[in-house]
């Protein structure tokens, strides 16, 4: 027998000219992710403004909330946090449900590493697909009892006394170096990570702004286990990726400019803006404030030209979450190929089929390769009906394509927005021209 599902929400994108105005975007997710777990490991009450509105940051307080945090989310997106410090949250009386964020997960096996309780960690159908071995192995072999479903969640963790490890992860991954990161804080002496590549680094930058310390040597990251850790009133900066979809609408757009304030601007996630320069946009970027660890300030991105340009496998790690909307630069003109970027099929969903599949749906020239995409624009598309597969970017990168179609354009799945950026579909239509 044949199911019926029920219809996807659907959002509706009508073509535009051009996009014009200044814009905030909500918090940023890795950095509301990182700041409220280390607020739930401090003595203390921490208070979070602008902390990400979204489902996959609300999964990570929930989680929380079941291990004895007090959590009370105010208006206008503060959180209030009363940590209670390393290694003493509680037992969990039920499932952890860490939602559709790889993130949540990830992060949160590292701290329950440490903990003397079995706990269960569930997912989402997305989320139950992801590849949990890359946190599994360093865990275990710190001392924790892990078990998965061949390698996929459910986890349950059996955490305790965990001894420090020198830890050499084979993908770049901030959330595996979080994670192991995280479990050294609880361990016996001293934990390090040596990555492939450089990858984001919150956990480091929050880390010590929660009165703690990690040593950074190059590529390797050291944490010891003898720490303590204060509260803090820290605001979130803007979510670079998702202002990231309003940068390439302006740049594929010419004639576009858009001005996004208070977005966080750490070097480690803002190598779009080499390639927005590099396919022909101009970039003004001022920072204006560091804190928290992390700098931010204004961006303002105008279209230009639409040049051909290629995304090498080295700068994959800092694109990372870039790359669908990356992909949308070249809708309607210029050319992007994207190579080494083979960990886009284990996100949220197979960003590179998702991504193909929706963009010729979109009537865009778009082929798959084992490890990235190539686009190619060539007049205007004449849109069509894009499924986002339950993944957030996707519904967004979409969107950003369809502006430069002929006809309106529908993007099934459009609700998983919520995932990193409520109210997406509003702030596009007070942008478009
Ligand atoms: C994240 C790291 C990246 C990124 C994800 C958020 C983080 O994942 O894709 O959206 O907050 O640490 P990987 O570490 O798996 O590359």
């Amino acid at each position: 027998m044949c199911l019926q599902m029920p219809p996807l929400v659907a959002a509706t994108i009508s073509p535009a000219r051009r996009i014009e105005g200044r814009v905030r975007v909500p918090g940023d997710k890795s950095i509301s992710h990182r700041y409220a777990m280390f607020a739930a490991l401090a003595e203390g009450r921490s208070v979070l403004t602008n902390y990400s509105p979204g489902a996959d940051c609300h999964s990570t307080l929930a989680c929380l909330g079941r291990l004895g945090v007090e959590i009370v989310a105010g208006a206008a997106g503060d959180v209030t946090v009363l940590g209670r410090g390393l290694r003493q949250l509680r037992s969990p009386a039920a499932p952890l449900d860490a939602g559709n964020s790889g993130t949540t997960m990830r992060l949160l096996a590292g701290v329950l590493a440490g903990h003397p309780f079995a706990s269960t960690m569930i997912g989402d159908e997305s989320l139950s697909r992801r590849p949990m071995r890359r946190v599994m192995a360093p865990l275990t072999e710190m001392g924790a009892v892990i078990d998965a479903v061949d390698g996929h969640p459910p986890l349950t963790i059996r955490g305790g006394s965990l001894h420090g490890i020198s830890y050499r992860p084979d993908v770049p991954s901030a959330q595996v170096k979080s994670a192991v990161l995280l479990a050294g804080l609880h361990a016996a002496g001293t934990t390090s990570v040596t990555e492939p590549a450089a990858t984001r680094d919150h956990t480091e930058r929050a880390l010590t702004e929660f009165g703690g310390r990690a040593t950074v040597d190059g590529l390797t990251v050291s944490v010891t286990g003898d720490q303590r850790l204060a509260p803090q009133t820290l605001t979130v900066p803007g979510d670079f990726s998702s202002a990231a979809f309003w940068f390439v609408a302006a740049a594929s757009l010419p004639g576009s400019t858009v001005t996004v304030d208070d977005v966080g601007l750490n070097p480690t996630r803002t190598a779009l803006l080499d390639v927005l320069r590099r396919f022909g946009a101009r970039v003004d970027v001022q920072v204006t404030a560091t804190h928290g660890g992390e700098p931010r300030g204004t961006v303002t991105v105008t279209g230009d030209a639409r040049r051909s340009i290629e995304i090498a496998p080295a700068d994959v790690p800092g694109l990372i979450d870039e790359l669908p909307a990356i992909a949308a630069l070249a809708a309607a003109g210029g050319e992007v190929v994207s190579r080494g970027a083979q960990e886009l099929r284990v996100k949220e969903s197979d960003r590179i089929a998702t991504l193909v599949s929706g963009f010729r749906a979109l009537g865009i020239d778009a082929d798959e390769l084992p490890d990235g995409f190539s686009i190619h624009g060539a007049s205007r598309p004449r849109g069509g009906v894009a499924n986002a597969h339950g993944d957030h970017r996707m519904a967004m990168a979409f969107a950003i394509a369809a502006l430069s179609a002929d006809g309106p354009s529908t993007i099934d799945g459009a609700d998983a927005v919520g995932i990193s950026y409520p109210g997406f579909f509003e702030t596009l239509a007070t942008l478009v021209r």
